[in-house]
Order: C-alpha cells, then sequence, then structure tokens
C-alpha cells in the first residue's frame, strides 16, 4: 500500500451561470462562466494534516465537494486510495465514500432538530451495516466518548447543545464510518476562540489516535498554524503556494525569505499579522 492517499491531478471545474434575474443577461439568458477550480494538483498522505487557505471565492468548497464525489469536475481525476472516483457509480462510489467524511461550518443546520444525538451519531451506519439498538447505543457511546462529551446527551436533542457541542457530535457522526480522510470545511469559524481551540485539539487527538488525514479549509491561519503540518494556498482557482506550514508561516517575520513566497501568500501574511495586532 502506498503512502498517497488522496491524489488530486489537474482538476477544473467551472460553473455556467445565467445573469440574476434583475440583471440584463437574464433577460438575454446570456451566460456566464466561472472558472471556480483550474487545473489544480495536490496529494495527501495516510495521516498527513494539509491547511488550504485562501481568498473567499477561491474554489476550496469547490475543491472540496470535488473530493466527496458531491460534484464531478470538468477535467483531471481525483484518485483516493489510487481509484479515480468520478467514473465510479453505486455501491463502488458508497464505498470510496465511506472513507472520505466531511465536517461543515455550521454545526447548527448540520443536525436535524427531530433527531435525538444518538441516532444522528449512528445514521451514516446505517446507511451500510443493519444494526440491532444495543449496537446502536454501544457505537454512539463510544463515539460520544472519543470525542470528549459526556453520555448524557447521548438523548439530547441538537437544540439543548451548545455550538461546541454539536460540531463535536459532527466530528463523531463523520467518525463512525472509521474514515481514512476527515475534510473540514470552515469546521471551527462558527465557534468562539476557547471552543475552537478545544475542538483544534480533539482534531489532533483524533488524528493521532486513528492515524486520519484531515483536510482543513479555513480562513484563520492561526487555527491552521495549530493543526496542520502542510499548507496550500488558493487564489482564483489555483493553488498558489504549497509547502510546510510552519515555514511558510513563519516566512512572515524573515523579511529575506518572505520575498520567495507568493505575492498572495505574502498579503495573506501580512493582513494574519495586522489582525494579530489589533487584537
Ligand atoms: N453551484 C454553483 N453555481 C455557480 N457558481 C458557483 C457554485 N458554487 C460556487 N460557485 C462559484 O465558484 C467560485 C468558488 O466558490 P467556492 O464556494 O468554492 O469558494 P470558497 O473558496 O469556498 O469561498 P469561501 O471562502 O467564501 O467559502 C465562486 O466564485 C462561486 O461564486
Ligand atoms: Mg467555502
Amino acid at each position: 500500500m502506498t503512502n498517497t492517499l488522496l491524489e488530486i491531478k489537474n482538476v477544473s471545474r467551472t460553473y455556467r451561470n445565467v445573469g440574476g434575474m434583475f440583471s440584463a443577461n437574464w433577460f438575454t439568458k446570456k451566460r456566464y462562466n466561472v472558472a471556480a477550480v483550474n487545473g489544480v494538483s495536490l496529494t495527501v498522505n495516510r495521516g498527513e494534516v494539509v491547511g488550504l487557505v485562501g481568498e473567499s471565492g477561491s474554489g476550496k468548497s469547490t475543491l472540496a465537494r470535488m473530493i466527496m464525489g458531491l460534484e464531478n469536475p470538468d477535467s483531471g481525476s481525483v484518485l483516493i486510495n489510487g481509484l479515480d472516483i468520478h467514473p465510479c457509480s453505486g455501491q463502488q462510489l458508497r464505498q470510496i465514500r465511506r472513507s472520505v467524511q466531511m465536517v461543515f461550518q455550521n454545526p447548527y443546520a448540520a443536525l436535524n432538530p427531530l433527531q435525538r444525538i444518538d441516532a444522528a451519531i449512528v445514521e451514516p451506519l446505517t446507511n451500510f451495516e443493519t444494526l440491532n439498538q444495543g449496537q446502536r447505543q454501544s457505537i454512539a457511546s463510544a463515539a460520544l466518548k472519543d470525542v470528549g462529551l459526556p453520555q448524557r446527551l447521548l438523548h439530547a436533542y441538537p437544540h439543548q447543545l451548545s455550538g461546541g457541542e454539536r460540531q463535536r457530535v459532527c466530528i463523531a457522526r463523520a467518525l463512525t464510518l472509521k474514515p481514512q480522510l476527515l475534510v473540514c470545511d470552515e469546521a471551527v469559524s462558527a465557534l468562539d476562540k476557547t471552543v475552537q481551540a478545544q475542538v483544534l485539539t480533539l482534531l489532533r487527538q483524533l488524528q493521532q489516535r486513528h492515524g486520519l488525514a484531515i483536510l482543513f479549509i479555513s480562513h484563520d491561519l492561526a487555527a491552521v498554524n495549530q493543526l496542520c503540518d502542510q499548507l496550500l494556498v488558493m487564489r482564483q482557482g489555483d493553488i498558489v503556494e504549497r509547502g510546510n506550514c510552519d515555514q511558510l508561516l513563519s516566512h512572515a517575520v524573515d523579511s529575506e525569505t518572505q520575498k520567495q513566497l507568493h505575492p498572495y501568500t505574502q498579503k495573506l501574511l501580512q493582513a494574519n499579522r495586522f489582525l494579530e495586532g489589533v487584537r
């Protein structure tokens, strides 16, 4: 078995949109194209934590959706364990999806308000396996323990939980399928700083405990720095910088080496320093 878990080769995705209702384009049905992802290649190794940062609209979520098999690329390939996922369908796609799970930004929208936490946690697994009540309870209970939540929450409803607790439940739910890769799209952005730090620590622990690889999409360089080994910087659908997270981020204080960075990465680091100064 090779060390490469996810390999993205020259992937592109363009959206063809009709203009908005009140624009001239809508009446003429003129279309305009948005090249959301433009020839991106990257690899994520087993157990590696990779940060993906970049300006809003640079194509990070589009890339994440293609990794999850929720959207097809126009060209290029997404390989998980060496298998190109986009020509796959049916049972084969379901099995591949099992090894890649996602945690979304908003833990409030991600949980069904009418479903108890134990049911929410085991739900993904019931798509693959038939479980009796006892098995459901013991899996949900172990998953809750894994993410550091008390057992009393098993029978609670989402509205009875805080944002941080809900996000832990979402992580527990994603982990019940024992994925090899966890894609976190702005997974801590909606949480306050202390809860953010707790969830980041939890992700690190889970990564070490389960040998999980994580693709961590974020706008927050401090969070990325705390969690990630590798860093990718995306701009206008392309990856403009990649390298060791520590080294890239420490270039912010080294004016000599900073010159080697892409101008956008330099701006990002400057903006980050400015914000840290303001805090
Ligand atoms: N379903 C869609 N239909 C049309 N255009 C889309 C669609 N999804 C995304 N786009 C466009 O593709 C580009 C990339 O969007 P994407 O959501 O991937 O950006 P992002 O990097 O995740 O941004 P953010 O940091 O704000 O979440 C944007 O210009 C967006 O408007
Ligand atoms: Mg996004």
